[in-house]
């Protein structure tokens, strides 16, 4: 018995000193102090070994695990220095190599002239309200003038999600919201994203940005709104810009017009990016239709309003001469750096 003990001792000692990797003592550890390891047949050996030798036989297996324990034990603290020694002389750390480029974002052009909206309209007094993108039905054509039969509700290419529930195809919708809420005056403007089942093209996109505006109280007039529009056109394009209305329909505004501002490109001249007719259209806007501030609760007789739609990306696309709309959606970083 002590022969085949000192036996397993000596090769376990043996091969823990030419292991030269942590894995392998474990395997060691594993082969000789295991559960089915060397030494522990050893110990089920005993029943053979004769009552009276069985103490000293135990004793003798104690000694040798401990023995060979202790040499795992120092060999692998002595494995780990060397370990870490190598790796350390590997992760040599230059410190003269320039620190790395702290990666920002940046703005994106539609949040620039966003943020340049909102301030300018800040500016006069206006709150920014914003609404929900999945939309009633109802807000986002009736309480607008637009029956279920009304020929405008064609031209927008509705996303449904059920009859009664859309994706909005305007911010308009948020004009019925507030004034619903009964709380008079009202001067808000209301960005967001707006869908239509449109096909993707350099000026087309099934989900935009819009911001609507509206101002509803007692004495407001179409001079009101020719004002307000002008001077937000001159705080967005420059001082010299002038603003034209052309008459238009919309079924929420009567009278409804678009406005149109002088080419900030040619002064109004006529170039190619104003097409040669010095102007550029702009936004949607009209005086709130009567039946639309009766349908939310305001009395028509005593309050007038006016209203406003411009679309985001167009501001941001002739403010940065960008000449396709889908530069905007594919967050490129090289491009959006140059704004
Ligand atoms: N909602 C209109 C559209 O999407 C834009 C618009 C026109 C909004 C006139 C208005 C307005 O508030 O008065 O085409």
């Amino acid at each position: 018995m002590k022969e085949q003990l000192d036996k397993i001792k000596e090769e376990a000692l043996a091969k823990i000193d030419a292991s030269d990797a942590l894995e392998k003592l474990n395997d060691i550890r594993i082969a000789y102090l295991g559960k089915k390891g060397e030494l522990t047949k050893v110990l089920k050996s005993m029943k053979d070994v004769a009552p009276e030798d069985r103490p000293k036989v135990g004793q003798m297996v104690n000694e040798v695990r401990a023995l060979i324990e202790e040499k795992l034990e120092s060999t692998k603290v002595e494995l780990s220095k060397k370990a870490r020694e190598e790796q350390m002389k590997k992760e040599v750390i230059d410190v003269t190599l320039p620190a790395k480029k702290n990666n920002v974002g940046h703005s994106h052009p539609n949040t620039i002239a966003l943020d340049e909206v909102e301030r300018i309209f800040v500016g006069m007094g206006y709150e920014v309200i914003e609404g929900p993108e999945v939309e009633y039905d109802e807000y986002n054509f009736e309480k607008l003038n637009i029956p279920a039969n009304h020929p405008a509700k064609d031209e927008q290419d509705t996303f449904y999600i059920t009859k009664d529930i859309v994706l909005r195809t305007q911010t308009s919708p948020v004009q019925a919201r507030v004034m619903e809420q009964g709380k008079l005056p009202i001067r808000m403007i209301s960005p967001g994203r707006v869908f239509r089942s449109d096909e993707v093209d350099a000026t087309h996109s099934p989900s935009f940005h819009q911001v609507e505006g509206l101002v509803v109280d007692k004495h407001i007039t179409f001079s009101d709104l020719k004002g307000t529009l002008a001077e937000f056109a001159r705080e967005m394009f420059g001082k010299e810009t002038k603003v034209k209305f052309r008459p238009h329909h919309f079924p929420f505004t009567e009278p409804s017009a678009e406005m149109d501002v002088t080419c900030f490109k040619c002064g109004g001249k006529g170039c190619r990016f104003c097409k040669g007719s010095g102007w550029i259209e702009i936004l949607g806007c009209g005086m709130v239709h009567p039946h639309v501030l009766e349908m939310c609760g305001i009395d028509a007789e005593e309050y007038t309003g006016f209203a406003f739609g411009v679309g985001l990306e167009r501001i941001a696309l002739l403010k940065y001469e960008i000449d396709d709309m889908r530069l905007l959606y594919e967050n490129d970083v090289r491009f959006l750096k140059q704004f």
